[in-house]
């Protein structure tokens, strides 16, 4: 039986034999794209050439692509786990044609492979084609169907809708039509039952392994179809489902590419596979979302709040929390899962191992974050279950079972099930609603409508940013984007300086002048490598020639930053160790931000060294070396630093000072000395073992030591510039100490004073004990000697302030017992009532009660009412 490793191998080979160049997977984790957060199919790598924005390199590639399918057009996550056949990350084998073969070779190659290299039995192959659909002016693909009649009989040919047959990326981009390919993995005795034909994309028995695109097309915002610039072949083929279908099994999850993962998580459990139907799918789900999250982290996406970081966090949940409910797993469980990965996948994706400790500290860190937020959710649905129950109802509101969902990562089916346990029920039209009016919230927060480009010239646009700060541009196109309450455009230029945002350098900004106009550029982006500018209003003449100039004050600001971001990574290696790798940077013209795999807190000590070793370089002013269009290998060999989850062409771009030397498409600053001075600003922990350090270089260092020095020097002349300031700030501190505590002193016995005094003026009130406070007394001497003559007099006496202190006015009331019990006396009451007076609020408890306000010339007459309310 061939393993999954050999299929991989065979995939890639067969078409290395057929002139393709074989290429690795891209980052499952997607940065540059703002329509696609992951990967969701092997093409997606290849959008920019199939748009036609960058260039053939190769005619033929193929590849394995780690792909995810759990946002967007293509989500699959809660299928996951409850079927034996989906997945969250999955292997896609593709090959693709780019303006090179087409719908002939691609069917051809496709049958040679599974049934002569992989000898899948032609008997349980079928295919589908599209139909056609006339709303969309489209017919069947009978050219297809005539490709695949030299294998298939044409009952074994069938045709397929819109939905199955015609694929498309997303709301826009490359689509076509295609043709897939479906295996029969029934037995034979229910195949001679019924027609495998008939169950074609109805029944999973039978089921899709290879899909053949045909791509041919451009979806518009305007969801017009228009064609291609190139046609394309692009197909993608479930390495999982084929590994069952080659592997004679009925479950993705029966094959190896699993079975070692699910082995593991049974010894750690004591459960058996295949025993216990919920079991099983627990341990589905644990077994595919590791595979997910280890490979996610890999690529450098850490689970966090938003975004991508949110979709990998909500990953993780799920599966601690079915092997909280089904497995009984209560402490964290699924880290330990990571040798058995990479015992299966190790080998074809080495990061895995490198990564190792890296993946399972965050894992742990997060599995018992959230375990621990599981126990406050369900100490929450208890109180929730007990207050239901008190009120005689037998079903939770869908608010409370949103709250659950939505705060403490409870799925519904969580809820249910200890609800069940109460015998009660959930309002699940209500949590419904619950659910549709959040989406509908962060539809409204993210409703971004993007317009068609419109295009004034053809051509590439070209970077001449490297060299130049300014350049005459025509402009290529432009589109309006509205966004919540803006409007605004993009537009590419035929040849620009300004920066597209990429590799956590922020955009240039700048203007497009001529003789009649400027227009400001706000910001440039990078879309799927292609430099968006963004303007507030379009220049009146669109087709005039421009001049392209970046605000080169902030530019020299970010590449002072840039270029210290890479000294300091090379000094925290220096000071720390090799095993500091990058994780993440920012670098905008204000600040730098770098974060990197170590496992503790740096001390003040270690943060000097890092300081020192980056100043020290500053002050070397070394020359910037840039080496552009560099084979990758052998900018490896100069050692070269690469990031683990970046896409690397073949060529890339290396960048030396001295010592450090990084792959790296950025800007940066001529040579050391003009970086001037760095300083770190902060040093903190951004998620299990990754640090993140801010750091500020240049003017903004000089603004940071003017504030400081500019603190210290108004501190020096409140101490009339004593020589020895620090002597003088503990002398002060001490002195301030001892005067507290004689003050405290003082208004104790203060306090006594008054309180006599006030006992000696007690008046008797239709024989009620009043004591009466007025005068300026700070409020917590007034409660004091409130309860000091409480505890004296406990019966028949009633303690009144009517005070004021730094002119605010204050009422206080305090009841001895039997008033309030024996009379229905109220202080809280009767404070609220009066304080109508001082323009105020209060209460209390029914002994003792106060009440501020603004107006102390209403004390009298709030006192009086008072006074006579109690007698
Ligand atoms: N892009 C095609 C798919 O993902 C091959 O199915």
């Amino acid at each position: 039986m061939m393993t999954s490793k050999e299929i991989r191998e065979s995939f890639k080979s067969f078409f290395a034999s057929k002139g393709h160049k074989i290429v690795p997977s891209a980052p499952m984790v997607i940065k540059g794209d703002p329509t696609l957060m992951f990967t969701n199919a092997g093409m997606n790598q290849f959008k920019d050439i199939i748009l036609g924005n960058a260039p053939v390199r190769y005619p033929r590639v193929a590849d394995s692509q780690k792909c995810l399918r759990v946002s967007g057009k293509h989500n699959d996550l809660e299928e996951v786990g409850h079927d034996t056949y989906h997945h969250t990350m999955f292997e896609m084998l593709g090959n693709w044609s780019f303006g090179d073969y087409f719908k002939k070779e691609a069917i051809e190659w496709a049958w040679e492979y599974l049934t002569e290299v992989l000898n899948l039995d032609k008997e349980r192959l079928y295919v589908t084609v599209f139909e056609g659909s006339p709303e969309e002016g489209l017919s069947r693909d009978d050219e297809a169907a005539g490709y695949w009649e030299k294998y298939l009989s044409k009952d074994r040919i069938l045709n397929g809708n819109k939905k199955d047959n015609f694929w498309e990326m997303g709301e826009t981009g490359p689509c076509g039509p295609c043709s897939e390919i479906h295996i029969d993995i029934r037995s034979d005795e229910r195949r001679a039952e019924i027609d495998g034909a008939t169950l074609v994309n109805k029944d999973p028995d039978v089921i899709e392994i290879w899909n053949l695109v045909f791509m041919q097309y451009n979806r518009k915002a305007d969801k017009s179809l228009e064609p291609l610039p190139a046609k394309v072949i692009d197909t993608g083929m479930g390495f999982e489902r084929l590994c069952m279908a080659v592997q004679g099994k009925v479950s993705n999850y029966d094959t190896d590419v699993f079975q070692t993962i699910i082995k593991a998580l049974g010894e750690m459990t004591n459960t058996v596979y295949g025993q216990d139907a919920k079991k099983d799918i627990a341990m589905r789900v644990i077994a595919d979302h590791v595979r997910t999250i280890a490979f996610s982290i890999t690529d450098g996406q850490l689970p966090s709040n938003a975004k991508a970081g949110y979709v990998i966090r909500r990953i993780l949940r799920r599966a601690v929390r079915y092997g909280y409910t089904f497995l009984g797993q209560h402490k964290s469980f699924m880290y330990k899962l990571l040798p058995a990965l990479i015992e299966t996948m190790g080998d074809a994706y080495p990061e895995l191992v490198q990564q190792q400790t890296l993946i399972e500290k965050v894992m742990k860190e997060e599995e018992e974050s959230f375990l621990r937020t599981l126990e406050t959710g369900i100490k929450l649905l208890d109180k929730q279950i007990a207050d239901t129950k008190a009120k005689n109802q037998a079903q939770l509101s869908g608010i409370e079972a949103f709250t659950l969902y939505d705060t403490y990562g409870f799925p519904l089916d969580l809820t249910e099930l200890i609800l069940k346990e109460n015998s009660m029920t959930v309002d699940e039209k209500g949590f419904k609603a619950e659910m549709e009016k959040q989406k509908e919230r962060a539809r409204g927060a993210a409703a971004v409508e993007t317009g068609d480009w419109v295009t004034l010239k053809e051509g590439d646009t070209e970077f001449v940013g490297y060299d130049f700060t300014e350049y005459d541009a025509e402009i290529l196109r432009y589109r309006k984007v509205k966004q919540k309450n803006s409007e605004f455009y993009q537009i590419v230029l035929s040849h620009t300086p300004f920066y597209a945002e990429m590799g956590g350098q922020v955009g240039d900004s700048g203007w497009l002048i001529n003789d009649n106009e400027k227009i400001e550029i706000t910001d440039t982006k990078r879309e799927n490598n292609l430099a968006v500018h963004l303007v507030n209003k379009l220049p009146q003449d669109l087709t005039a020639t421009f001049t392209a100039r970046i605000n080169i004050k902030n530019r020299t600001a970010t590449e002072c930053n840039h270029t210290a971001t890479h000294l300091l990574h090379e000094a925290l290696r220096e000071v720390l160790g090799s095993h500091v790798e990058q994780k993440g940077s920012y670098v905008s013209p204000s600040v730098l931000r770098f974060d990197f795999s170590h496992f503790q807190k740096l001390t003040d000590k270690e943060i000097r060294k890092v300081e020192r070793c980056v100043t020290a370089r500053i002050r070397e002013d070394i020359a910037r070396v840039e080496m552009r269009h560099v084979p990758i290998a052998e900018a490896k060999q100069m050692g070269a630093m690469a990031l683990f989850g970046e896409k690397y062409g073949e060529d890339v771009r290396v960048i030396r000072f001295g010592d450090s030397v990084e792959l790296c498409g950025g800007t940066h600053i001529s040579s050391t000395g003009r970086i001037g001075s760095f300083r770190i600003t902060n040093e903190s922990s951004i998620a299990a073992g990754i640090r993140r350090i801010e750091a500020i270089t240049a003017e903004a260092c000089e603004d940071y030591f003017y504030t400081q020095q500019d603190i210290l020097t108004e501190i020096k002349g409140l101490f009339n510039n004593v020589p020895n300031l620090t002597q003088a700030l503990h002398k002060f501190i001490e002195e301030n100490a001892d005067m507290k505590k004689q003050m405290e002193e003082y208004i104790k016995e203060k306090t006594v004073q008054v309180k006599d005094a006030l006992i000696k003026k007690k008046q008797v009130l239709n024989g009620i004990d009043f004591y009466i406070l007025k005068g300026p007394f700070p409020a917590e001497v007034v409660k004091d000697i409130a309860f000091q003559i409480k505890g004296q007099f406990p019966e028949n006496s009633a303690f009144v302030g009517a005070t004021e202190h730094e002119s605010k006015p204050l009422l206080t009331v305090m009841l001895s017992d039997d008033l309030v019990k024996g009379r229905g006396l109220n202080a809280s009451q009767l404070v609220r009532d009066a304080a109508k007076h001082i323009q105020g609020g209060g209460g209390g408890q029914p002994h003792f009660a106060t009440a501020g306000g603004k107006n102390a010339e209403g004390l009298a007459k709030a006192l009086d009412e008072i006074v006579e309310k109690i007698k």
